[in-house]
């Protein structure tokens, strides 16, 4: 038997043709399907993006408009999966909410265990269009407000907004959100991408597969870390008391929420690049204070601990000034990565091998068994 590798550290457990990172020197480089993510951020829109990781290719004109267009004919929900949602506990988290629908959505699917290649696709368009709608509608339905459908003439994040606050957003608040959907749309092996994969290697349906990412992406070591970073802002409050607060936390051992990588340890996210700076632009905008406490927390923990802030810390603030109730910021992530934990599950099943690692046993061996009566 091998060496033990704890967390799969550094282990590379396949081939993939989705997202590349390569720690480059002093630079980390983030590919989906070969383009660079600052020129996706820069030039592209997060349907383009979902219609890349899923096809391969950047689309055509005609392909794109296609494409959409779809995405906009599948956004309602059945009146099924309305009620559920209606039925759930208002204190249930909204990731929990999510889930429960994914797996709903699959008792309504005649094809729910075909895996072909058409068939994947048109599951992972489905669920690409519905997510935003789920998010939007459960967190409508917890307030105690009415439900805004879906509008036609919006794109995905515009729309995606239009439904959570019940009005159209700006212009400045659609780009961020697009943004940041292309910025969460993939990243090759992360844990919750690897437990879809691990589902999808069973040939499990995609909705068991997406229910197991979901449900791995809710973990505060993983998307889960945004909620507690905004907790973190809040309990700061104010930027001159980010140092204290920072030299305490590690005194006592305590992990900062928005910190360290599996992977990007000494370079820059590329992704927190883009976010640090998106979160500047709405701060400024918004006059919040999000951004200076991020900024002064960021500079603490360099100094006490020398770590950098990951894809986590920076969202907080973005989704803050966008108005996003802290406990959606894990669906906020999850309506970005649809796109890609969809593309890895049909990747999973067109080159597929079980994936099943061996444990090294540690614990007692070669016990005799004592009848109950005499333990
Ligand atoms: N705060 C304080 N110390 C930390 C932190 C942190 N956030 N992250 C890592 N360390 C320390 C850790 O204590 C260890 O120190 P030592 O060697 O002295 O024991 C060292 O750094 C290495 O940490 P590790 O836990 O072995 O590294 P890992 O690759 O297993 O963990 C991580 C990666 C993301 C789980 C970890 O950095 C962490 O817990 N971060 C906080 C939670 C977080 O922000 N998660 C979001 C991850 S990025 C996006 C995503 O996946 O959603």
């Amino acid at each position: 038997m091998g060496e033990v590798a704890d967390g799969l550290k550094d282990i590379v457990a396949s081939e993939s043709s989705i997202s590349r990172i390569e720690l480059e020197g002093e630079e980390a480089v983030l590919e989906y399907r070969g383009y660079n993510i600052h020129d996706l951020a820069k030039h592209s829109n997060y349907e383009e993006v979902a219609y890349l990781l899923l096809y391969g290719e950047l689309p055509t004109k005609t392909e794109l408009e296609l494409f959409s267009e779809e995405l906009k004919e599948r956004r309602e929900l059945p009146p099924q999966v309305v009620g559920l949602l209606t039925h759930l506990s208002p204190f249930s988290h909204p990731m929990v909410a999510l889930r429960t629908a994914v797996s709903y959505l699959g008792t309504m699917d005649r094809n729910i265990s075909y895996t072909s290649h058409e068939i994947s696709i048109e599951k992972a368009k489905n669920l690409i269009a519905k997510f935003p709608t789920i998010v939007a509608y459960f967190h409508r339905i917890r307030m105690g407000e009415k439900l805004v459908h879906p509008d036609d003439s919006l794109n995905h994040s515009a729309n995606f907004l239009y439904m959570l606050h019940g009005e159209e957003p700006t212009e400045t608040m659609v780009k961020a959100m697009d943004l940041d959907f292309i910025l969460h749309a993939d990243h090759e092996f992360n844990a919750s991408t690897f437990a879809a994969r691990v589902a999808a290697s069973t040939l499990a349906d995609m909705y068991a597969c997406v229910v197991a990412a979901t449900g791995t992406l809710i973990g505060p070591l993983h998307g889960g870390a945004a909620q507690r970073v905004m907790e973190m802002l809040r309990e700061v409050a104010l930027p001159w008391r980010a140092d204290q607060y920072v030299r305490e936390k590690i005194e006592r051992g305590e992990r900062i929420m928005g910190f360290g990588h599996r992977v990007y340890r000494s370079v820059m996210d590329p992704r927190t690049v883009e976010l640090k700076r998106l979160a500047e632009k709405l701060s400024k905008e918004k006059e919040s204070k999000w951004f200076e406490i991020s900024v002064a927390i960021e500079e603490s923990v360099r100094k006490y601990k020398n770590l950098l802030p990951n894809v986590d810390f920076y969202s907080a603030s973005v989704y803050a000034n966008l108005g996003i109730p802290d406990d959606l910021f894990v669906n906020i992530f999850a309506i970005g990565r649809i796109a890609g934990w969809t593309a890895h599950i049909i990747e999973q099943y067109e080159t597929n091998t079980l994936i099943r690692p061996r444990a090294r046993y540690v614990g007692a061996t070669g016990r005799k068994y004592i009848p109950i009566d005499e333990r």
